[in-house]
């Protein structure tokens, strides 16, 4: 049996001062078509930018069940307390308070070692790396339930020690889920109120605007952001847009005197890419969750913006770049090379914490490529904390579709194991 299919996208965040980021983009095109030029001599190819990509660090989340390392730290207490591997109770257990919280302490026993693994194996790449990248892109699901709590665990675990700086989406676990379902509204404002101010400290331009009206305060937009990112040298760059939970999602709530009025970023995104037609530096959307309807809305856009601007790149020699990067589906890990309008379009799942996984952006000017990664547990594999997967090229010429999964040494023996039994399967029903 193949392998399914999925997809999709990311996030963004618009514009307080619509003509100041005008302004700013358009001088960016321009300053920056020398290294942008698909057959450019004058590039300098060594010079590389850098991003890591991951999703859905989401304390405290279960780890996935392929997540074989996790399973064990987890395997003892899962025992004590009458779980089993997808942490359900087994059949004929007595639930209790005891063994309710015992369930729950085994999520954040869980969650605690995918986010331990995944931070060391990061902090490892980040350290062997010739030049550093120039950020962490995190697509979403920073928290389970967007609790206090849990927010502050992404803050000390991540957020306050990194060595290279975030660019953050939100996802659906962080917002979406818990709208009306939480006391007050209090954990969907909680994870929006700390975004806002994070993008405002880190001087991201982001799609959203606060008012006060009597005593209450009133936040508008999309908080979609797009944030251009260069290597150390400042030579080869690239533009991020962040769009949060998905392309089309939006919603009001209040909470105690505050009222969120989000907006969905696909107008914004629309903007955005107008005022990008002329680049062809990399254009990263990034997003949470991209699945059935939202990839079909990023790619009938995406399909109508390369089909206005095409012809145009062409003539002077440029070729457009732009990828959808997103989580939100723990167990994927893959990329999906869609020819729209004859150029290639990469859909990466870029890899989530519970699952260990996590992939590498690589820009030289020229070539763009993703390369997946494994984290491992040093205790458990003899100090190999990383395993590098494949490396994918993302963008040229398009004659068909292309689906490349990302396979660990365990999956790959988990893939053959079920060729060979189904071969087996096959010689004995014939
Ligand atoms: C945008 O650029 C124009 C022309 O250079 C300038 O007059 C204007 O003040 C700029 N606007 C902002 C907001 O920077
Ligand atoms: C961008 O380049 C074009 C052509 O070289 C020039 O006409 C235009 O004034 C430039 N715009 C800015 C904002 O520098
Ligand atoms: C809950 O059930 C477990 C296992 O059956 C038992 O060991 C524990 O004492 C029970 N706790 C309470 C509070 O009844
Ligand atoms: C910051 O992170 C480094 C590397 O993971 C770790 O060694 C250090 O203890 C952390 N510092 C704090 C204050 O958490
Ligand atoms: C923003 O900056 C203030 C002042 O430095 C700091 O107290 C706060 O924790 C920061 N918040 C975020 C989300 O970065
Ligand atoms: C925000 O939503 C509230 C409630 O639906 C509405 O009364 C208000 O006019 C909205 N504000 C904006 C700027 O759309
Ligand atoms: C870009 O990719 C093409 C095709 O794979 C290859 O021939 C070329 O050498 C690459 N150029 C650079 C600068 O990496």
């Amino acid at each position: 049996m193949q392998i399914l299919y999925y997809f999709t996208f990311i996030f963004f965040h618009s514009v307080i001062i619509a003509v100041e980021s005008f302004n700013e983009t358009i001088n960016d095109v321009n300053s920056t078509d020398v290294t942008t030029q698909f057959s450019s001599t004058k590039s300098d190819t060594n010079d590389i930018l850098t991003l890591l990509l991951m999703g859905d660090t989401q304390f405290h989340f279960p780890c996935e069940e392929d997540n074989v390392q996790c399973k064990l730290a987890s395997k003892r207490p899962r025992a004590f307390f009458q779980l089993d591997n997808r942490l359900e109770f087994q059949p004929g257990t007595l639930v209790n308070e005891t063994l309710r919280q015992g369930k729950e302490s085994c999520i954040r026993i869980e969650s605690r070692f995918a986010n331990r693994v995944q931070r060391q194996a990061l902090d490892l790449l980040i350290s062997s790396l010739d030049q550093k990248p120039a950020a962490l892109i995190i697509n979403g699901d920073l928290t389970d339930f967007g609790h206090h709590h849990q927010l502050q665990e992404f803050r000390q675990f991540w957020y306050n020690n990194f060595s290279i700086p975030f660019l953050l989406g939100l996802g659906n676990h962080d917002y979406e889920n818990n709208i009306n379902d939480c006391a007050l509204n209090f954990c969907a404002h909680t994870m929006l109120s700390w975004y806002a101010e994070y993008v405002k400290n880190r001087s991201l331009v982001a799609d959203i605007e606060r008012k006060t009206i009597n005593f209450d305060v009133e936040f508008s937009g999309s908080l979609a952001y797009t944030e251009r990112v260069c290597s150390s040298s400042g030579k080869t760059c690239a533009f991020v847009i962040q769009l949060n939970n998905a392309i089309d999602y939006s919603v009001s709530f209040s909470s105690v005197f505050v009222q969120w009025n989000l907006t969905s970023p696909m107008k914004y995104v629309h903007n955005e890419l107008n005022l990008l037609k002329g680049t062809s530096l990399p254009i990263l959307l990034n997003m949470h969750k991209c699945e059935n309807i939202h990839i079909h809305k990023v790619k009938m856009m995406l399909t109508r913006w390369l089909a206005g601007i095409k012809t145009e790149l062409e003539s002077n020699k440029k070729m457009p770049r732009v990828g959808v990067f997103y989580a939100h589906m723990h167990q994927r890990h893959e990329v999906h090379l869609h020819c729209i309008q004859g150029i290639k379009v990469p859909f990466v799942y870029v890899g989530s914490v519970p699952n260990n996984r996590f992939s590498k952006f690589d820009f030289n000017g020229v070539n763009g490529t993703v390369t997946g990664y494994k984290a491992r547990d040093s205790l458990l594999h003899n100090g190999e904390i990383l395993e590098k997967l494949e490396t994918i090229d993302l963008w040229g010429p398009c004659d068909s579709n292309e689906h490349y999964i990302f396979a660990d040494h365990v999956t790959r023996k988990r893939w053959l194991h079920l060729r060979k039994s189904r071969e087996q399967a096959m010689k004995v029903n014939s």
